[in-house]
């Protein structure tokens, strides 16, 4: 109880509930630094949820503009998916998932094998987007072996992604830290990822992103094809700030993997179920990978479940040869867990959110367009409720703001970040401030959302000499 006095902090110590100061002592929140916690007021116990509010311990009340992390995609607060938990905890929470599966796993794989596209009709479950990638990266080198190409061990992933923290996960990342966990997963390679708004080839509009799938096919040839399991993309990658491809991009992805007999996952981690205005954001491209993860918005955030989609050339080929998956993960089908799922899904399609998310995004994305006059404001865009308002130092030279000290983000947006949680607005800003709130967003609280934003970039700009 002594540490968060011990560092020089009294005065903020006194202000904090018991729950506070438990948190400072016991708790490890992943990426939070701890002065921002100890004295700069960043700490936040949220203790109750309804919709897009969110209501930490000191009764602090704030609009959700990320979802928790991309993952709350039917609001907080939902009682009907904790009735369903309850209902199933008490007839069995957890089977051997070596062995065995349950009656809620069973109806989520005849569920999600509804709203997949195509043929993508089996489901390897487990707990969160890492393991699914994982999962898919392995699943993907072991069906490469058994249809006799044990060579194929490459995976090509895009530059600027994120699939998670895991190591396998870390490694396709290409913001992996290097200084503190490298070497890598052997055999990964980056290519360019589709950016209307600084083209790697210096190339605009579809012609772009063209380039950029062109550069897939000349890394497999480069790696080559005999050596590459797989290549893994998000469909509209919110790492990297929201670009919207042409279809003609993953089409074109779709026929060079097939082309060199190289796999294609596509990575719904966030951009499934409804966040983008369809189901799945691969639905916006008429693009079905081999393997598809997912998770986050799989349960809502209600409990910790991740998939990956297979289709069903790779699970025949499992079933020709009688041979297992070599791959294990004891909470994966976790009963609770499915009938979180299950019950998400259900308010998901009731509900209609993606088609919600489709007009609340385009009513956002409007509502967003009067910031570009701010001097700090390079680019707004995205699709659904996935979308982003990209900061640059310079709009002439687009420079970036870039990373701050100790790999956070840069001064100027973190003072973006802790204005907009002072308004009363919780999201995070690294290269873009990201409007990613429940599907079940209202026109006010969007409207609040913008005024929010505008305002703090407004503090912001003041205070770093930005001319208005
Ligand atoms: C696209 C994508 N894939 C995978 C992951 C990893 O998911 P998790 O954090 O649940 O392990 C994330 C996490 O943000 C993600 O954004």
């Amino acid at each position: 109880m002594q540490e968060a006095t011990k560092q020089g902090t009294a005065a903020a110590a006194t202000a904090l509930t018991p729950a506070e100061r438990e948190a400072l002592e016991h708790v490890w929140i992943h990426t939070a630094r701890w002065l921002d916690l100890a004295e700069r007021d960043h700490l936040r116990v949220i203790v109750r949820g309804d919709g897009c509010r969110l209501i930490d311990a000191r009764g602090r009340v704030y609009l959700d503009g990320l979802s928790g992390l991309y993952v709350v995609n039917a609001g907080h607060g939902r009682r009907e998916i904790g009735e369903a938990m309850a209902r199933q905890a008490q007839e069995i929470a957890y089977v051997s998932s070596a062995s065995y599966t349950s009656l809620p796993a069973v109806q989520l794989g005849d569920v999600l094998a509804g709203l997949t596209p195509g043929d993508l009709n089996r489901f390897l479950f487990c707990s969160g987007g890492s393991e699914a990638i994982e999962s898919a990266m392995k699943i993907a080198k072991q069906v490469q072996v058994m249809r006799g190409f044990p060579k194929r061990y490459k995976v090509i992933a895009r530059r600027g992604g994120y699939h998670g923290a895991t190591f396998g996960a870390m490694s396709i990342t290409s913001s992996r830290n290097e200084t503190y966990f490298g070497p890598f997963m052997h055999g990964v390679s980056f290519v360019p990822s589709p950016d209307r708004y600084r083209n790697a080839f210096g190339i605009d509009g579809e012609a772009g992103d063209l380039m950029c799938a062109e550069a897939v096919d000349q890394e497999i040839r480069a790696q080559g094809p005999e050596y590459v399991a797989a290549v893994i993309g998000e469909p509209i990658s919110a790492s990297n700030n929201s670009h919207v491809p042409s279809p003609r991009y993953w089409q074109r992805l779709r026929e060079i993997c097939d082309r060199h007999g190289v796999l294609l996952i596509m990575d719904e981690v966030i951009n499934g179920f409804g966040r983008t205005g369809r189901m799945f954001a691969t639905e916006h491209f008429g693009v079905v990978p081999d393997l598809m993860t997912m998770a986050k918005g799989l349960s809502s955030g209600y409990a910790p479940i991740g998939a990956v989609a297979v289709r069903d050339a790779i699970y025949e080929e499992f079933k020709r040869q009688d041979v297992g998956l070599a791959h294990l993960l004891t909470f994966g089908g976790q009963a609770v867990a499915c009938a979180a799922a299950l019950k998400n899904l259900e308010i998901l399609r009731a509900e209609d959110l993606p088609r919600r998310a489709a007009e609340q995004g385009r009513y956002l994305l409007g509502a967003l367009e009067p910031l570009r006059s701010h001097p700090t404001v390079g680019d707004i865009r995205g699709t659904g409720l996935l979308c982003a308002v990209e900061l640059v130092k310079d709009k002439q030279t687009k420079e970036p703001f870039g990373w701050g000290p100790a790999a956070g983000a840069h001064p100027f947006s973190r003072r973006v970040v802790e204005a907009m949680a002072e308004r009363g607005l919780l999201t995070r800003c690294f290269m873009s401030i990201q409007c990613v709130p429940p599907l079940v967003v209202t026109r006010d609280e969007l409207d609040r959302m913008v005024a929010v934003i505008d305002e703090s970039l407004t503090v912001a700009e003041r205070e770093f000499g930005f001319a208005a």
